[in-house]
């Protein structure tokens, strides 16, 4: 099948590069010239895992390539994935600008048939919207397309596994022509048809559920399951106050919690929230959708509270060990928003850094992957080139995203190159026991001290 993927970031790069590895013709498009350059040059605009690998592949095999032209991008494809950013506004609403200016080109240049397919996370009655802008600026009018929800379940870090393992592709349609086409564009996945490029041998499990939905439905799983997953975080981060007021151990709890299959182990984690180009915005625009349509969803606005908090706390916690902020030296381990990624959009890191600067604190700072993209974003920083760099001199240190590499750090360097041996870990990553006997001040969230 041809495809024409526009917006080609964490999403549409994944996506495009993916369904060209299952066997279509992907031609890739972004109105960002660097990025297609990059691209075009060989390199990656971003780090995820396996990607990289597969974009050599797949341009070689000619079956994905990537520009700024739309036309081009256009001409051939009968499937166009709009995945392009859906940023907050202001108040929290999605900003669908983008989506509506891919929408227009895609009506303006068809003059065959086109399934227009929404990927980006958008709003419930968003595709009532991309029908009717399809009909408005088409020469050719009624008939010549139709509109799906595809919403996107990929986790940064995991995003091409998540691609060939889906727990379920959900498909909002509402014409049988729409839903033959993206049922046959990922049959190679519904039948476990492809060489896996994460496994050597995939673990067996249930091909997933392939659902099929009206377009409003399928555009309100996205939203609700982000919020879903943004609400066990903040559940189990309220829960970590509590054990902290009473002395009880939210790792604890959060195990005991978890062992119930009903509730499930997975976004338990207290620690200081959640972050990153999903959770944050969806919640928000979910939010502000729902008081559109006349429903207060108080429930997710103190989902939202409970999560800004966190970083209030974690200032709380390093004023009680260093009582004035201002003049101390803060090392700061992670800056991505989750591991595994380069992503720092919304990162908690990122958050308690800006507000310890404001307090006058000197900020050493290190990721082994969002250097650079920290940098940008807070340029009057020192970007260590390790964890023992970041901890010279500093008064305390903040495990702020817990990569895997921070678990086995020679901690008796560290502490050595710190002035006073202090660790926030605000992931309760760390193992608390090994640190304190190793001569630290060690400071959790929810935890016994
Ligand atoms: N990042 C994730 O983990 C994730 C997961 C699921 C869903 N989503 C959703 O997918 C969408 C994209 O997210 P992302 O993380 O890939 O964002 P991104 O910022 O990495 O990528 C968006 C791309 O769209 C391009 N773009 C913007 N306007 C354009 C236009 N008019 N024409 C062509 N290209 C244009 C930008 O240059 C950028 O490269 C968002 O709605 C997001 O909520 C993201």
């Amino acid at each position: 099948m041809n495809i024409c993927v526009t917006g080609t970031g964490y999403v549409g790069l994944v996506t495009g590069t993916c369904l060209a590895e299952v066997g279509h013709r992907v031609v890739c498009m972004d109105h960002d010239g660097n990025k297609i350059h990059t691209l075009n040059a060989g390199r990656m605009p971003i780090f995820e895992p396996h990607l990289e690998e597969l974009v050599h592949r797949n341009r070689e095999k000619g079956r994905l390539s990537f520009t700024t032209d739309f036309g081009l991008a256009n001409r051939d494809a009968e499937v166009v994935f709009i995945c392009v950013g859906t940023p907050p506004h202001e108040n929290g609403e999605a900003d669908l600008s983008a989506v509506e200016k891919v929408v227009r080109e895609v009506a303006s240049r068809s003059s065959s048939y086109r399934l227009v397919v929404e990927k980006s996370t958008v709003p419930v009655q968003t595709g009532e919207y991309v029908s009717r802008t399809l009909q408005i600026y088409s020469p050719g009018g009624q008939g010549l397309f139709d509109v799906a929800s595809n919403p996107e379940f990929l986790r940064e870090g995991s995003a091409v596994y998540d691609f060939f393992h889906p727990d379920r592709i959900v498909v909002g349609v509402d014409s049988p022509r729409a839903e033959n086409i993206l049922r046959g564009l990922y049959q190679p996945i519904l039948e476990g048809k492809f060489s896996c490029p994460v496994h050597s041998s995939c673990p067996s499990s249930p091909p997933p559920t392939f659902l099929v939905t009206d377009v409003k439905s399928a555009e309100l799983i996205k939203h609700a399951s982000n919020s879903f997953l943004a609400m066990k975080i903040s559940f189990i981060n309220a829960v970590a106050d509590l054990c902290e007021k009473v002395g009880a151990d939210v790792e604890k709890v959060s195990r005991g919690m978890g062992l119930d299959a009903r509730i499930g182990k997975d976004f338990l984690r207290a620690g200081l929230g959640f972050g990153g180009f999903c959770f944050p915005k969806d919640l928000q625009a979910f939010v502000r959708i729902a008081e559109k349509n006349g429903y207060d969803f108080s429930i997710l606005r103190e989902v939202e509270k409970i999560n800004k908090g966190r970083i209030e706390l974690a200032l709380e916690k390093l004023k009680k060990e260093l009582w004035i902020l201002q003049g101390k030296t803060i090392g700061v381990l992670g800056l991505a928003f989750k591991p595994q990624t380069d992503d720092t959009r919304f990162a908690p890191a990122l958050e308690l850094i800006r507000r310890l600067q404001r307090e006058g604190a000197k900020i050493r700072a290190y990721d082994p992957k969002a250097a650079q993209k920290t940098a940008e974003e807070i340029p009057d920083i020192f970007i260590a080139e390790s964890p023992y760099q970041a901890a010279e001199g500093t008064e305390a240190l903040v495990l702020a995203t817990e990569w895997p590499e921070f678990r086995d750090l020679d901690w008796e360097r560290i502490r050595r190159a710190m002035v006073h041996p202090f660790i926030f870990d605000g992931r309760n990553f760390l193992d608390s026991s090994q640190l304190r006997a190793a001569g630290f001040r060690y400071e959790g969230m929810g935890r016994p001290q």
